[in-house]
C-alpha cells in the first residue's frame, strides 16, 4: 500500500502576515505617492517649491524601501517559523513550470520586479539630480545656505550648478560631498553649525577639476579696461572715479606673451605659499618654481622659523577669486554702486556719509535692519521724499548682510584687490624679500599690474591719458607713509 498523502490543509503562505501587509500597505502608499509627486514634478508644478523635491526624490522613495524591506522581512520571518514547526517541513519550495498556478506567480514576480527596478533607476536618477540642484544645495537648509545663495543670485555664476564649483565630476567627490552633506545635515538639525560658516573652505576640489573645466587657463584675456566710481563722504558726496587698465594677460606661451596677473594661472610656474591665518590674509612665504626647476623663495621679514609643510598650499585660481560666486559687496561700494545708478538721491546732504553708516551698525536681525534704515534715514532727512532711497539702501541690507549668520563683508574678504582687505598686497606689499639676494617680490611698484588712465570727476575724467597717471588719494597724500590702502579702507566710512 502505498502511503496516503497528507491531507494536512496547506499552509498558509509565507506572505499572509501582518508584517508583510504593513509593508505593502506602506510601498503602495509610498509609491503612489512618489508616482503622484513625480508628475506634479514633470509638469512643473513642484519647481517652486524646495520641500516637494525632497518629499519626492528622498522622502517616498524611501518609505517604498522601507515597506518593500517589510514586505520581505515579514515573509522571512514567516518562513523561519514555519521552518521550526515540523509539521510543516515537507513543503519545500519547489516551483513547477508544469503547474498554471506557479506559471502565474512566477509572472507577476517578474512583471513586478522589472517594474520595480524600472522605477528605482528613474528614481535615482532622479534622486542623484535632485541631490545636486541649486534648489537642494540654496533652498532647503534656507537660514543656512540664504547669504550664500542670495550673493550667489547676484553673481556671474548664478546660472551655474553649486555642485560644479562645490564637488565637480566623479563619483569619489560625490560620495565625500554626500558623507560630509550628512553630517552637516546632523549639525543643522542638532541647531550646531557655525556662524558665518568659516571661509576658506579647506576641502574645496583644486580649480583644476572645477573652474578650469568651464574656464580654459590657456586663455590670454590681455588687458580689461575697468571703471570703479566711488563718492567721497563730504556733504556733497562727490564723485571721485579711477577707470584703469588692469593688466590680466595670460600664461601660456602658445597663447600670447606669458605675463601680467594670469601669470600665476600657472600653467608653467607654481607658486606655493604658507597663511599664518585660516582665513590666509596673513602670508609670510612663498615659494616659486620656474619651468626650468629654478625655486625662489619669498619671506616677510618679521618671519622667524619655517613653515608648517603640511599647509604649505598651490596657490590656484580661488587664492585671487575667492569670491566668484558670493561677494558680500562692503557698505562703501555698495552706496557707491547705488548711487552711480541714481537708485539712492545724489541731492541729500552727505548721503553717503549717511547711508554707509546706517549700514555699518549692527542689527539683529534682517528685519529689524530693515525697520531701522528706514528710520534712520527719515530721521536724518525730515521731510524730504524718500521712498526710492530707502527701498535702496534697504536692497542693499537685504542682499549684503545676513546677521542671523554672521555673513557680511568684515567675515568675507574678497582677495582679487587691494582696498578693503590686503588682497594682491598679501605677497605684493614690497615686504617680501627673495632668500639670498633679497631682492623684493616683482610686481609692487603701482602700474606694474594695471595703468590708471584717467581719475577724478567731470573734465579730469574725461582726460584720458594712455600712459597712465599717478594714483591721486582724494583725501590726503598717502606716499610715503608705508601703508598700504587696507590699513585704513575696511569698507566701512574713513575718519578723515
Ligand atoms: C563659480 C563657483 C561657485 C559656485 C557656482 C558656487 N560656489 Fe559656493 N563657493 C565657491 C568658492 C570658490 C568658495 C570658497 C570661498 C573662499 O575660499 O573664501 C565658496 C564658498 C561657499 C560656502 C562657504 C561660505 C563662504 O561664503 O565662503 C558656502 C556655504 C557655499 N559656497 C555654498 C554655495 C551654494 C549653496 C551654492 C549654490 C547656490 C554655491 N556655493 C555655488 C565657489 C562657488
Ligand atoms: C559650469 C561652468 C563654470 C564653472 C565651473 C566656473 N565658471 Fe566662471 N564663468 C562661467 C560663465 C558661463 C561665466 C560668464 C558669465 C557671464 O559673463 O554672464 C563665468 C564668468 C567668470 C568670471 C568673470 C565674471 C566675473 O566678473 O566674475 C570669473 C572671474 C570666473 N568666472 C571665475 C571662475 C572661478 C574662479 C571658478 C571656480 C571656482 C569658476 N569661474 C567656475 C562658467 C563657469
Ligand atoms: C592713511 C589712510 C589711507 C590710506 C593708506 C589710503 N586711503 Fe584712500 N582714503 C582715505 C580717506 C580718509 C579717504 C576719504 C574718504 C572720503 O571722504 O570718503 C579716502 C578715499 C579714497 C577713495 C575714494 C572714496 C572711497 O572711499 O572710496 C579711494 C578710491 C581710495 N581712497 C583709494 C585708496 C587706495 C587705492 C589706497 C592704497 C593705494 C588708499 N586709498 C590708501 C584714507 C586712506
Ligand atoms: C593672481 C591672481 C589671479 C589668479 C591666480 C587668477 N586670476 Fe583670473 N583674474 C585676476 C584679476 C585681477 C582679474 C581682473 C579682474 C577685474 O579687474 O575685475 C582676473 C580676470 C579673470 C577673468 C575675467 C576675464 C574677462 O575677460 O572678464 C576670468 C574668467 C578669470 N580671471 C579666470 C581665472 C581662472 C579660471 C583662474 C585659474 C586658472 C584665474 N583666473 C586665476 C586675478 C587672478
Ligand atoms: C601667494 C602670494 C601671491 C599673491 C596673493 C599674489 N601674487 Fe602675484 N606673484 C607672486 C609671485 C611669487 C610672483 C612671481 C615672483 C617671481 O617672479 O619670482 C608674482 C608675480 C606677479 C606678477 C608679475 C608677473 C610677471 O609678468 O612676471 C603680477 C603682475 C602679479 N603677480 C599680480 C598679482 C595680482 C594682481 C594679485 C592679486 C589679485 C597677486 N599677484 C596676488 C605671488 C603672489
Ligand atoms: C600686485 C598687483 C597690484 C599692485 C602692485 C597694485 N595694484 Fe592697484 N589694483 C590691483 C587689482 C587687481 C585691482 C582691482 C582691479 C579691479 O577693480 O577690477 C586694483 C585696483 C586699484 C584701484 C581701484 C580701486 C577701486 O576699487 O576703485 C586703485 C585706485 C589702485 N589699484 C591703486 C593702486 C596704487 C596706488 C598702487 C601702488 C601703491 C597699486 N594699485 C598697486 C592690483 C595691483
Amino acid at each position: 500500500m502505498t502511503e496516503p498523502i497528507p491531507t494536512a490543509s496547506r499552509p498558509k503562505s509565507v506572505w499572509h502576515n501582518w508584517i508583510t501587509l504593513a509593508g505593502a500597505i506602506i510601498a503602495a502608499g509610498a509609491l503612489f505617492s512618489f508616482l503622484f509627486l513625480l508628475a506634479l514634478d514633470v509638469i512643473g508644478q513642484a519647481r517652486s517649491n524646495p520641500y516637494l523635491g525632497i518629499l519626492t526624490y528622498l522622502v517616498a522613495p524611501a518609505f517604498l524601501i522601507l515597506g518593500v524591506l517589510l514586505v520581505l522581512a515579514g515573509a522571512w520571518h514567516q518562513y523561519r517559523h514555519r521552518e521550526q514547526s515540523p509539521a510543516a517541513r515537507p513543503h519545500r519550495l519547489s516551483i513547477d513550470l508544469s503547474r498554471p498556478g506557479d506559471r502565474r506567480t512566477l509572472a507577476w514576480f517578474a512583471v513586478g520586479g522589472m517594474g520595480f527596478a524600472l522605477l528605482s533607476a528613474v528614481g535615482s536618477y532622479q534622486t542623484f539630480h535632485y541631490s545636486e540642484s541649486v534648489q537642494f544645495c540654496g533652498e532647503v537648509c534656507h537660514t543656512v545656505m540664504q547669504p550664500e545663495f542670495t550673493a550667489y543670485q547676484h553673481g556671474a555664476h548664478a546660472r551655474v550648478d553649486c555642485v560644479e564649483c562645490h564637488v565637480g565630476a566623479g563619483a569619489s567627490w560625490y560620495i565625500k560631498a554626500k558623507i560630509n552633506g550628512l553630517h552637516q545635515v546632523y549639525g543643522i538639525l542638532r541647531h550646531n553649525y557655525p556662524r558665518p560658516i568659516p571661509a576658506p573652505v579647506t576641502n574645496m576640489r583644486p580649480s583644476r577639476e572645477t573652474c578650469e573645466q568651464c574656464h580654459w587657463p590657456q586663455k590670454y584675456t590681455g588687458d580689461l579696461d575697468k571703471t570703479r566710481s566711488h563718492y567721497l563722504t563730504d556733504d556733497k558726496s562727490t564723485p571721485f572715479t579711477v577707470r584703469l587698465l588692469v593688466k590680466v594677460g595670460g600664461g601660456s606661451p602658445d597663447h600670447g606673451p606669458v605675463g601680467g596677473i594670469h601669470w600665476h594661472m600657472l600653467t608653467l610656474n607654481k607658486v606655493e605659499y604658507f597663511a599664518t591665518d585660516p582665513q590666509r590674509q596673513a602670508i609670510p612665504w612663498v615659494r616659486v618654481t620656474a619651468p626650468d626647476g629654478h625655486v625662489t623663495v619669498y619671506r616677510a621679514d618679521d618671519f622667524k622659523g619655517e613653515p608648517n609643510p603640511a599647509r604649505i598650499r598651490r596657490m590656484d585660481c580661488m587664492d585671487c577669486h575667492n569670491r566668484p560666486a558670493h561677494r558680500y559687496s562692503t557698505p562703501d561700494a555698495a552706496v557707491d554702486e547705488a548711487l552711480y545708478l541714481g537708485r539712492v538721491d545724489e541731492r541729500l546732504p552727505g548721503v553717503k556719509r549717511t547711508a554707509v553708516d546706517l549700514l555699518t551698525k549692527p542689527y539683529p536681525n534682517q528685519e529689524a535692519g530693515k525697520i531701522a534704515l528706514e528710520s534712520g534715514l527719515r530721521q536724518h532727512y525730515p521731510g524730504k521724499s524718500l521712498e526710492g532711497t530707502i527701498a535702496a539702501v534697504q536692497a542693499i541690507y537685504r542682499d549684503n548682510f545676513f546677521p542671523e549668520m554672521k555673513a557680511d563683508w568684515s567675515h568675507y574678504p574678497d582677495n582679487l584687490g587691494h582696498l578693503d582687505s590686503p588682497g594682491c598686497f598679501r605677497c605684493h606689499d614690497g615686504k617680501h624679500l627673495a632668500v639670498g639676494n633679497r631682492q623684493k617680490m616683482p610686481a609692487t611698484d603701482c602700474d606694474t599690474c594695471h595703468t590708471i588712465l584717467a581719475q577724478g570727476a567731470g573734465a579730469d575724467l574725461a582726460r584720458v591719458a594712455p600712459a597712465g597717471l599717478r594714483f591721486k588719494h582724494p583725501s590726503s597724500n598717502i606716499e610715503g607713509t608705508g601703508l598700504i590702502c587696507s590699513d585704513c579702507h575696511n569698507g566701512k566710512n574713513q575718519e578723515n
